[in-house]
């Protein structure tokens, strides 16, 4: 046997041996992380452009000199459309990307989707009035979705088991920056008097796609994909690749072998009729009741990714400016945008070790009570004391609190998870439902907030913390109810772990067979079919 471990637990040789972990394994698939820029810096620009004076004179044909202050600005529903339609674009691209990475491949989709964006890049740099810029915004949403919900499947595809939770938090980390990059850039152009003050910050996110796309043709393709499309040959070679072995090492064909009979063996169980539509109807199939049939993973990926939006996060990260004025006595909002952002960033690298070392359940839960402590407290010092300088300093150090525990716990872990419930047989199109399910939470919380907490509208002020921490409270009870712990295992042990246990019990649970060694039952009666 090569140099690597044999992996024993509860005393049974359940996962046989396994490749050891090499720098150079870490950093590919560290790499695809990289797309989580997009992400962050395309959610978080848009804010800084709108409120730029040459934007509003250009967009506007407006002039700062002669018009009111209170009229100087672009329209609600100018604005709502322009913020908005990048959302839309990217929960339609999101949900067409499942089945793009399942026909064409993962990286493919991820590189397709590079170029998409690049088109809608180059369309909103070109702007200069409404029409060109909500078109080039919409296709470049397009284009996000494409490599959020795929980048997701793909990480978690060819990561190692032990280091997967760290690796697909390393995209929530690439989020961050990109949130943060964004504040920065709009901070330094927006004073500019000609067009690359927004032209600026629109036309650098080019260069993450630039990075991505190019850098992913140096990737493999994903081998599960390969096993999906029954070429155990390009699997073979994909993985070897990934994991730096020799490919007819034993490592590899140890690891190839139980990711196609997990295959093999959801095939059986799933059944593989109705063609197009039949395919996408598989995600919903199964009781409500089962922890693992797929209508219950569908639930729970989706519902996760909604209860991520639910902690409120970004409000503070999409309307943070204007509820830190509405304080009172914050001398510059502004800065205090950049500084949540940077919380944000240097909160996230906490995962990499937590999500690991603690795994999922637990760091999604002690995530949402850290949050709803945080949130409570703001929501109380705001309606006893909101308005004096001790209370505002208080309500703004509670806030960065609550950023460090969504960064360091709900912000990567729901990413995590969402990469490891689904069965190979569904999971690109469960993980694209997912991630659909984050921006349409995404963009209904952004249209709603304003008329929650603006002072014409709901005036709420501070009081919408007291919302934040009622739904924080719900994601604490839906954690400890139904999310299973999938740390240490591989994609196919956990597809055993949810048929074995029920959420609360997983942690415990441990391998003791494999899908190898169950094939003979089921192999031959097994076809090759697409599901
Ligand atoms: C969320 C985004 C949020 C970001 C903040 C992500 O995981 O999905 O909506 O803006 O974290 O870091």
């Amino acid at each position: 046997m090569p140099g690597g471990a044999v992996v024993t637990m509860g005393g049974v040789d359940a996962t046989r041996i396994e490749a050891p972990v090499t720098l150079k394994t870490y950093f590919m698939c560290a790499f695809a992380a990289f797309g989580g820029l997009f992400f962050g810096y395309d959610s978080g620009y848009i804010s800084g452009v709108l409120g730029m004076d040459y934007f509003i004179e250009t967009f506007e044909g407006l002039d700062k000199a002669t018009t009111p202050t209170a009229a100087f600005v672009i329209p609600a529903w100018k604005k709502s459309l322009i913020v908005s339609i990048l959302s839309a674009g990217t929960f339609f691209g999101a949900l067409l990307a499942g089945d793009l990475a399942d026909w064409f491949g993962r990286r493919t989709t991820i590189i397709a989707g590079c170029i998409v964006f690049l088109i809608g890049v180059a369309l909103q740099t070109a702007s200069s009035a409404l029409g060109l810029l909500v078109a080039g915004r919409l296709i470049a949403g397009f284009g996000v979705g494409f490599v959020s919900a795929v980048i997701i499947l793909y990480m978690s595809e060819i990561a190692p088991r032990k280091v997967r939770g760290a690796i697909v938090s390393g995209y929530q980390f690439c989020i961050t920056i990109g949130l943060m990059m964004a504040s920065c850039i709009d901070y330094a152009t927006e004073n500019r008097q000609d067009s690359g003050s927004y032209r600026i910050p629109i036309s650098i996110q080019m260069l993450w796609a630039l990075i991505l796309g190019v850098g992913l043709l140096f990737l493999p393709e994903s081998p599960r994909y390969f096993i999906r499309k029954d070429q155990k040959d390009k699997a073979r070679e994909a993985l070897a690749r990934v994991r730096g072995q020799p490919a007819d090492s034993e490592y590899i064909n140890s690891e190839l072998d139980e990711i196609e009979a997990n295959h093999f063996y959801e095939l059986q169980s799933i059944p593989s009729d109705g063609g197009y539509f039949g395919s996408w109807i598989n995600c919903f199939r199964g009781s409500l009741w089962k922890p693992n049939s797929n209508l219950r993973r569908t639930i729970l990926g989706t519902s996760l990714q909604m209860m991520q939006q639910w902690t409120g996060v970004n409000f503070v990260f999409y309307f943070g400016t204007t509820f830190f004025t509405q304080l009172g006595t914050i001398q510059n909002p502004f800065l205090l945008s950049i500084i949540t952002t940077i919380v944000n960033v240097l909160s996230t690298p906490i995962s990499f070790y937590a999500i690991e070392k603690f795994g999922r359940r637990p760091l999604l839960l002690w995530g949402a009570l850290g949050m709803i402590i945080c949130q409570f407290i703001v929501a109380i010092i705001g309606v006893t004391d909101g308005s004096d300088n001790k209370a505002v300093a208080a309500m703004i150090a509670f806030i960065c609190i609550y950023i460090f525990f969504f960064a360091s716990t709900w912000g990567p872990g729901a990413w995590v998870v969402i990469g490891e419930i689904y069965p190979l047989a569904i999971r690109s199109r469960g993980v694209a439902l997912s991630t659909a399910s984050n921006w349409l939470w995404n963009c209904i919380i952004a249209v709603i907030t304003p008329y929650m907490v603006d002072t014409d509208q709901g005036n709420l002020g501070a009081k919408v913390f007291f919302i934040w921490g009622g739904l924080c409270t719900c994601a604490f009870v839906y954690t400890y109810f139904l999310i299973p712990e999938t740390k240490g295992l591989t994609l196919e042990q956990v597809d055993k772990m949810m048929e074995e246990t029920t959420p609360r019990t997983s942690s415990k649970w441990k391998p003791t067979t494999t899908f190898v060694d169950e094939k003979a039952a089921f192999a031959p009666v097994v076809s090759h079919q697409e599901v």
